[in-house]
Parts: structure tokens; C-alpha cells; sequence
């Protein structure tokens, strides 16, 4: 078999080994059913066994309150930027919005199709580089949006953000749904395009309280109602039934390391040390200012663009794939999402180690 290389993807992005070996067991038989788990009907036995043990894993890995509905839905992430505001947005309300990257200004953008908005707070002055302190939320928001994870930039709020009691608060953790414990009960709802910590690309997890369910829009295609996708337990149509087995085996495989715990101290840990090692770095240092840094994606740059395209093609020579930063931020940046091994992020760190030995002088 072709050797395995550091897979720093942004996302898709790696995932368990352990994992992949039991879904490619599965594919020409799931268990002993004699049929693939590609090929196996949604409404069958088989399947609708994996569905219901991946949505008991997502309750109990999550400590998903009772009163919360667990949805698989398609479109990506990308889509609930726009059934959001369509189900709980009037054009004479006002949705507030939590600007820190890309991915929350398309939210807040997509939102303004259906009612009013108000940035609450941002941190577009500083191109997104940090977390801000406060918000300013207005009196009476249909819902407050913030994204957990800043993917691009590298940012992560540390904590829930300072928004007033009562709101109902909704937050796209697509890039750290489930990489440290998570508070769901402080939400109205949390969604996340599976490809970063859960799974494969191709299903987004929603958790939504059952009061927002009901309260959606009732005159929008079916599809677009969370309630049809809540009453028939996601499979109103056919579900991603691959890439839901594979959010269960993750979860498994979470389960078995501790849950999110466990995973959270891991991240912390692997994180902490690519941090530290950029923070006394002579060449390297972290775009995203201290108590705003993202344990997901850590960016950095040597303030050099010929210097930073050395690095990520050095980098690729030496088996570190995806480390080349996004245009908006440029540099590099390593995403070490929940099944990226600490092993992974020490090999990095001596490469860092040795290329800063090589290129300290030639910065300028
Ligand atoms: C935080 C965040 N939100 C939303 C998205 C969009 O997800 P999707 O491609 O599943 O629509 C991404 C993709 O990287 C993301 O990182």
C-alpha cells in the first residue's frame, strides 16, 4: 500500500485510520448482510441500525440534551447559511451576526436575502486576526449567529461568545464541532459540514432545540422545513447514508479515546506546542493574536511571501501535504483537526525546527 503522509488539509481532511479500515471491510459487506454499506437500502434493517447507533453516539459523545433534535442533512454547511434566515427570519426582524471570517460574513450576507441584520461585532479591521471582546447585540434579535472556528483565519472564540441571556443563539462549528466539550443547552441550534472532525464531506450535522423547529417557516418547500427533515429522522428523502456510517464509526472511535474530553485535552496539547514553537520561533510566527488562536487551524507566516512559498514546497517534498495558508491570509497554515495525530504535529515542528536553522538569515 502507498505510505500515508501528513494530510494538514483544511477539509476535507484526515480521518481515524482505524476508521478507514472498518469502512473498506464494509463496503462488499456490512457485518454479515452479504450487501456493501454503499449499497444498502436507507429504509432497510442494516442501515437503520447505523443511523440510530450514529444519532445515540451524537447524543451521548455531545451530551445532547433532551428536547434537542439530531438532523443529517445535505448541502453543506453553505445551505443552512441561507434555511436559517429563511425559517426564522421576517423582513421585519433583525438577525444579529458575529462577524470573525469568510464563513460568517456569507452567513450574515445570505441573511439580508430574507430580513434585517446587525454585525454585533467584527473583526474585519484587523483582517479577522483576532476574537473581539465584546458585542453589541440589538433588542430583540430573531437569533444571534457566530461561527465557533474560524477556519481561514485561524481564530477561535475561547469560550461562548458575550451575548445577552435569552437570545437564542446559533453557531456554525463546522471546523470544531466536537473537538473540545460543548455546551449545547446554551444554543437554539449548532450545525457543522461533517468534513473536518466528524467524517466525510457530504452531510451536515444539525442539533436543534424542538420549540426552533416548530417555530420555522411553514409556506417554504418542504425540503427547506426543518420540521420535515425532524419528523422522518432525516430520511424524508435519501439521506448520505455512507457518509452517515462513517460519522458513527468517528464517533466510536471518539468514544473509545475518551470522548470530547479526552479529544479536547489532545487538541490543547497538540496545538499548545505548534504555538509554542511559532511564538520563539526566529523565522515563524502565528498570524492570530494570543487568546484568540484556533486549536483546529493554527496560521503562520515568516513575513516573507517567497520565503513562505519555500516552506510549503519544501514542506511538500518532505511528505507535509496542505500546509500552504488560504489566499486571504497567505503563509501557511496546518489544520489539526481531532484525528490529525500528535505524532503529526511533532514531525512538523522539527521540520520547522530545521528549516529556521537554514533560513533565520535570510528573512529580509
Ligand atoms: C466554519 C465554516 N463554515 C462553513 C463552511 C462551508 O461548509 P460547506 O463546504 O460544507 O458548505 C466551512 C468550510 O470550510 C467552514 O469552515
Amino acid at each position: 500500500m502507498t505510505q500515508r503522509i501528513w494530510n494538514f488539509s483544511a477539509g476535507p481532511a484526515v480521518l481515524p485510520e482505524s476508521v478507514l479500515v472498518e469502512a473498506g471491510e464494509n463496503l462488499m459487506s456490512l457485518g454479515g448482510t452479504g450487501i456493501g454499506i454503499l449499497e444498502h437500502s436507507h429504509r432497510g434493517k442494516a442501515f437503520l441500525a447505523v443511523y440510530e447507533e450514529t444519532e445515540a453516539l451524537v447524543r451521548e459523545m455531545g451530551a445532547v440534551p433532551s428536547g434537542y433534535k439530531v438532523l443529517f442533512l445535505q448541502g453543506g454547511a453553505s445551505s443552512q447559511f441561507f434555511q436559517i434566515p429563511m425559517n426564522f427570519l421576517t423582513p421585519d426582524q433583525t438577525a444579529d451576526y458575529l462577524v470573525t471570517g469568510a464563513w460568517s460574513e456569507k452567513a450574515e450576507e445570505e441573511a439580508r436575502r430574507f430580513g434585517k441584520t446587525h454585525v454585533a461585532c467584527t473583526s474585519h479591521d484587523k483582517n479577522f486576526s483576532y476574537i473581539p471582546p465584546a458585542c453589541s447585540c440589538s433588542s430583540n434579535p430573531a437569533y444571534v449567529h457566530y461561527t465557533s472556528n474560524n477556519t481561514i483565519f485561524g481564530t477561535q472564540w475561547p469560550g461562548l461568545p458575550p451575548v445577552p441571556g435569552g437570545v437564542d443563539l446559533i453557531c456554525d462549528a463546522s471546523s470544531d464541532i466536537f473537538s473540545r466539550p460543548i455546551d449545547v443547552s446554551k444554543h437554539a441550534m449548532i450545525y457543522a459540514g461533517a468534513q473536518k472532525n466528524l467524517g466525510p464531506s457530504g452531510v451536515t450535522l444539525v442539533l436543534m432545540r424542538d420549540d426552533l423547529v416548530e417555530r420555522g417557516a411553514k409556506d417554504l418547500p418542504t425540503m427547506l422545513q426543518y420540521r420535515t427533515h425532524a419528523k422522518n429522522e432525516s430520511m424524508y428523502n435519501t439521506p448520505p447514508t455512507f457518509a452517515i456510517y462513517l460519522v458513527g464509526l468517528v464517533l466510536k472511535w471518539i468514544k473509545q479515546g475518551g470522548g470530547l474530553k479526552a479529544i479536547g485535552e489532545r487538541n490543547d496539547r497538540k496545538a499548545g506546542k505548534l504555538y509554542a514553537f511559532l511564538e520563539h520561533s526566529k523565522l515563524f510566527k502565528p498570524t492570530a493574536a494570543a487568546g484568540s488562536r484556533s486549536q483546529m487551524n493554527v496560521t503562520f507566516v515568516t513575513g516573507n511571501a517567497d520565503l513562505d512559498a519555500k516552506f510549503c514546497s519544501a514542506a511538500t517534498k518532505s511528505g507535509f501535504d496542505g500546509l500552504k495558508g488560504h489566499r486571504s491570509v497567505g503563509g501557511m497554515r496546518a489544520s489539526i483537526y481531532n484525528a490529525f495525530p500528535e505524532a503529526g504535529v511533532d514531525a512538523l515542528i522539527a521540520f520547522l525546527g530545521a528549516f529556521e536553522s537554514e533560513y533565520a538569515g535570510h528573512k529580509q
